[in-house]
């Protein structure tokens, strides 16, 4: 009976920034969020410091280095800016992403085949900072054997398209998508890369690709972030209306009627 390691957990915690970022003030802080996911499983937390700051800031990041027990992975552009942080902050990890502007998520892999030489000179700084580097791509043979001459010890594979084929019902393209991954996880692993895996992963997804033995850490974000609105509004509504209602009780105690 083959024993299969434990696949690791990566919480990203993004968008507890978002929703923080959308009134300006400390709440929700990303922080908090990351000792709770750590409490409850995580065995590291991810966090992607933008170039326009959208959601984590360097506070955050600062913050969860310091304070976090855990990994703490900085999804990152290979640019100038974010390789001077990286190398001031030391994260456990670094994961290289493709940056645009105008993009509501990383919707594409990075074109390692495409930018070798930048990419080498990124891997080589940050793994001489004691950095693990692991490089975003599609599971491409191209970008794969890219990832592998680049010198990166880790790939991560975009599940988008799969996730998205599979939210979508589109079975034949869902199905497609996955055996790339599996053969690209395959193609990774056989070049003595680890595996990492991530983007748009939900329960059902998760638990699909965690059979793969080659892949050792899945990230995810968006949905642990917006399914722990639906688990947990009950509890803080019920907690809200307790809140109000001893403020009501108090009220009566000191005397009905009493303006204040
Ligand atoms: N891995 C990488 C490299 C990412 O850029 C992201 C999105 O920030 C994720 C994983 C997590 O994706 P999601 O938020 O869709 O779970």
């Amino acid at each position: 009976m083959p024993v299969s390691l434990p696949i690791r957990l990566g919480v990203n915690i993004d968008h507890v920034a978002t929703v923080r970022n959308a009134r300006g003030g400390r709440h929700p802080d990303p922080l908090r969020a990351a000792e709770i996911a750590i409490a409850a499983g995580a065995d590291g937390i991810t966090a992607h410091l933008r170039e326009d700051r959208r959601h984590i800031v360097d506070d955050d990041i600062a913050r969860l280095k310091e304070r976090i027990k855990k990994p703490l992975n900085l999804e990152m552009a290979a640019t100038a800016e974010m390789v001077g942080i990286a190398k001031r902050v030391r994260p456990h990890a670094a994961c290289i992403v493709p940056e645009r502007r105008a993009e509501r998520t990383t919707e594409g892999g990075l074109d390692a085949a495409g930018q070798c030489e930048a990419l080498r000179a990124a891997v080589g700084e940050l793994t001489a900072c004691g950095i693990r580097v692991s490089l975003f791509i599609a599971a491409e043979p191209a970008q794969i054997d890219a990832a592998r001459a680049i010198g990166a010890p880790v790939i991560e594979i975009h599940t988008g398209a799969w996730c998205d084929a599979a939210a979508a019902g589109d079975d034949a393209a869902a199905a497609a998508e996955f055996d790339r991954i599996v053969r690209g996880a395959a193609r990774a692993k056989s070049f003595g890369l680890e595996v990492h895996a991530g983007h748009g992963l939900d329960f059902a997804t998760a638990e699909t690709i965690a059979a793969l033995p080659e892949i050792v850490e899945l990230n995810i974000g968006h949905f642990l972030i917006g399914e722990a609105i639906f688990d947990g509004l009950s509890a803080v509504v019920r907690a809200m209306r307790a809140a109000m209602d001893r403020g009501r009780a108090r009220a009566g105690a000191a005397g009905a009627g009493t303006a204040r």
